[in-house]
């Protein structure tokens, strides 16, 4: 009676990674338990997650084939399309589609290279290109995770100008240039070759600027804003809870899980009480959609 936080199965969301160059699934050492699969998997995954009490997941697809222009990310053949594709026929899981272009550029960077930085504003033109593609596909819904300024004005009208205007964007408005994304990179191929994101990802130390990105967020039309990574930044969390009247969602990144998972595997940490401790604290903090890598495990938990 006397708990105030409770986790719910409507709180969480899975990331999911297909890799189109896979025929059968493969695991990565610093992401203990969390698969990448192939395409041809992507059916019966999705009615196992969903009929297992999973109601949405956030996805991301690693290409074949990767170039300059990250055009793997907006091709109707891709490999996040056709995944899309096959969810939407086989569950009725929700459908979150991550929109950047790390996964698919040669470079590792999260948008179009010119004079040895990222082009914001080349890379916009990019980015509603893909919003575009993945709403086609039949995402229900678009996260831009590139960091660029003015992305989510030119997604929403690349989503309106298409047909889509009723696709929300959950925006990940807070993105800090964070060293606990290593192991996420090693899934996804995606570690940047030269120079890193710290011209378009944000400054950790700057808890006022995050709530500047915020703002700026959801003026320009984000649906959900987003705070990445999440334990480390609960007070950032907390803060836009407070300053703002829009759906907050915190990403429990792969080094926050991995960070976990390995104490646990050396008998350090008790992997089930931490699990649930951290994620409980992120809503605790403010959080109204949790996206977690331990999403399956805590549904265990939760119907004990
Ligand atoms: C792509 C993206 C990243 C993550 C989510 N979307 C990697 C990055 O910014 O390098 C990280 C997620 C995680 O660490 O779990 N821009």
């Amino acid at each position: 009676m006397l708990t105030e936080t409770r986790l719910h199965p409507d709180d969480l969301v899975l990331p999911l990674f297909f890799n189109e160059a896979l025929d059968s699934v493969r695991y990565t050492g610093s992401m203990p338990g969390v698969p990448t699969y192939p395409l041809s998997d992507a059916e019966k995954v999705a009615e196992r997650l969903h009929s297992s009490g999973i109601n949405a997941v956030l996805l991301f697809g690693i290409p074949g084939h990767k170039d300059p222009e990250g055009s793997g990310a907006y091709s109707a053949d891709g490999v996040v399309q056709k995944a899309i594709r096959k969810i939407e026929a086989s569950s009725d899981l929700l459908v979150i589609a991550d929109l950047c272009m790390c996964e698919y550029t040669d470079h590792g960077h999260c948008g179009i290279m010119s004079g040895g930085g990222v082009d914001n504003d080349l890379t916009l033109a990019q980015y509603g290109k893909i919003a575009k593609s993945l709403a086609d596909a039949g995402a229900h819904m678009v996260a831009p995770s590139g960091m660029m300024d003015g992305q989510v004005l030119r997604i929403r009208e690349a989503l309106d100008g298409s047909g889509h205007r009723d696709i929300p964007i959950m925006a990940y408005s807070s993105k800090f240039c964070s060293s606990f994304y290593g192991p996420f990179r090693d899934i996804a191929h995606s570690a940047p070759s030269v120079c890193g994101r710290e011209a378009y990802q944000m400054n950790p130390a700057n808890g006022r600027e995050a709530m500047s990105e915020i703002q700026r967020d959801i003026e320009e039309g984000a649906d959900i804003i987003m705070v990445k990574p999440a334990m480390p930044y609960l007070d950032v969390i907390r803060q836009a809870k407070s300053e703002f009247r829009i759906p907050i969602a915190a990403y429990q990144v792969s080094g926050e899980y991995a960070m976990i998972k390995a104490a646990a595997a050396n008998g350090w940490l008790d992997e089930r009480r931490t699990m649930m401790e951290s994620l409980i604290s992120i809503k605790r903090a403010g959080a109204d959609i949790l996206i977690t890598y331990f999403a399956e495990d805590i549904l265990k938990e939760l119907v004990r």
